[in-house]
């Protein structure tokens, strides 16, 4: 099956060299548990889980036939000034999955508009205290949360920014907790780096704690190549957010749902925020989803101010589709009965073992991993060296296995129900593509 040049100029893809894509296009046309098939019958091992989120792994058929059912029966019920049993009882199955003293969802539609929740839900509880200068965000470069104004703005990926001049005024990044210096090839948790956290105690000083809301970090950077946060790095970011009144945000769109050998990895790390951002395995990606997790503090305070009318004027015509609740609670329980999260811990060590052993080629630079996630970093090439990443990333493609590259980073995250003899497939198709590339 090919593409004609009127369906190639009409699709403007997302976050896509479209000349690049549309000269060769693949098209993916099945999937099934850890495998997609292509247009030409090809089988791919999913290595990323669709985007980091089919944490089940494909058409899982309990998710499916819930969608299926609830499509027959309720297409679309609205969320505003009326509900359906569904989004009630999902939110609740939400709770019980997420960390103590997280106690309300707020539903969206995908990450991005769970970040956009986060900050704005942010802004109206320090309105609500009567604290009306906190206004000012903390983003940390190399952070990634999405692509909305919001997340582009405390997002700090140049690349996704500097097309689009000032957006949000009033915001300030951390740096990053990448030392390669003193961390290069960490298993597990890097050493080196907790200090990274005092530059909040910087940026207060500076700006003043009146006039700060909320910091936002990833749990461990995704999309940049998989940072995984130094030890005691998150627990001295809670400290200083909590000695200076400031909310913490996890943006756990990538982290949420069994990636890290937990439900979320405030979880797996003990460090609870305030408000964590979620999506992605949310529904195991059937239908779109995102939510936030609120703690109870802020949403009391948000309640009690605003009695007698909208507690809070925010949401989305999809907020709480009966299709992606379904979806979701379908989701939540594979979880359970095929005890992904446990899975993921218990894999952690055959995975993480799996991805050092690419330390051995030279031209690997770095390995970083936490839970069912690595990333494989690349010295820089004398050839094309612009391309490296993307010829990695079609050379596994040709050889059954779908990576994720971004730069010289090939990041992987496989479904959470890869079997050892997977695991093997993945790395090795990997180390025999980096050896072809260079
Ligand atoms: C940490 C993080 N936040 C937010 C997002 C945005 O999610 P979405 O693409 O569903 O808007 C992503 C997407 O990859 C992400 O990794």
């Amino acid at each position: 099956m090919s593409l004609s040049r009127k369906e190639k100029n009409a699709y403007w893809m997302p976050y896509t060299d479209n000349r690049w894509y549309k000269t060769n296009p693949r098209l993916l046309e099945s999937a099934k548990g850890m495998y997609y098939t292509t247009s030409t019958g090809e089988k791919i091992l999913d290595g990323v889980a669709g985007l980091w989120c089919v944490n089940a792994g494909h058409c899982r058929k309990k998710i499916v036939e819930a969608v299926k059912n609830q499509v027959e029966k309720m297409d679309y019920g609205l969320s505003f000034q009326m509900g359906h049993k569904l989004a009630f009882k999902f939110a609740e199955k939400l709770v019980s999955i997420l960390p103590d003293k997280i106690e309300h969802t707020f539903f969206s539609n995908s990450g991005s508009e769970a970040v956009d929740s986060a900050l704005k839900v942010s802004l109206a509880y320090f309105k609500a205290k009567g604290n009306n200068s906190k206004t000012k965000f903390i983003g940390r470069s190399r952070g990634y949360h999405g692509s909305g104004f919001g997340g582009t703005s405390v997002g700090g990926i140049v690349a996704n920014r500097t097309q689009f001049g000032n957006l949000l005024n009033g915001v300030i990044h951390l740096p990053n907790t990448h030392i390669p210096s003193k961390n290069s090839f960490s298993w597990g948790q890097p050493k080196y780096g907790i200090e990274k956290a005092n530059a909040l105690n910087d940026i207060i000083e500076f700006h003043g704690k009146e006039t700060i809301a909320a910091v936002i970090v990833e749990p461990i950077a995704g999309s940049t190549g998989v940072l995984v946060p130094p030890l005691g790095y998150l627990e001295r970011l809670r400290k200083i957010c909590s000695d200076n009144d400031i909310l913490l945000i996890f943006d756990e769109v990538i982290t949420g749902f069994g990636r890290t050998g937990d439900s979320f990895a405030s979880k797996r790390f003990n460090v609870i925020p305030d408000i964590i951002t979620m999506a992605k395995g949310i529904t195991n990606a059937t239908v779109p989803m995102g939510a936030i997790g609120v703690s109870s503090e802020i949403y009391n305070t948000i309640y009690k101010k605003n009695k007698g009318k909208i507690e809070l004027f925010h949401g989305y015509t999809y907020s709480g589709h009966p299709l992606a609740c379904a979806a979701g609670l379908a989701t939540l329980e594979v979880y359970e009965e095929d005890g992904l999260f446990e899975r993921s811990k218990s894999l952690e060590k055959y995975f993480g073992d799996a991805a050092h052993s690419l330390a051995k080629l030279n031209v690997v630079k770095d390995v970083r991993n936490f839970g069912l996630v690595a990333g494989i970093e690349l010295s820089e090439r004398t050839k094309s060296p612009n391309t490296l990443g993307r010829d990695v990333y079609t050379e596994c493609f040709e050889n059954g296995v779908m990576v994720r590259f971004t730069g010289n980073t090939i990041a992987v995250s496989p479904p959470l129900i890869i079997t050892k003899k997977e695991i093997d497939k993945l790395f090795g198709t990997l180390a025999k593509a980096i050896k072809k590339v260079f």
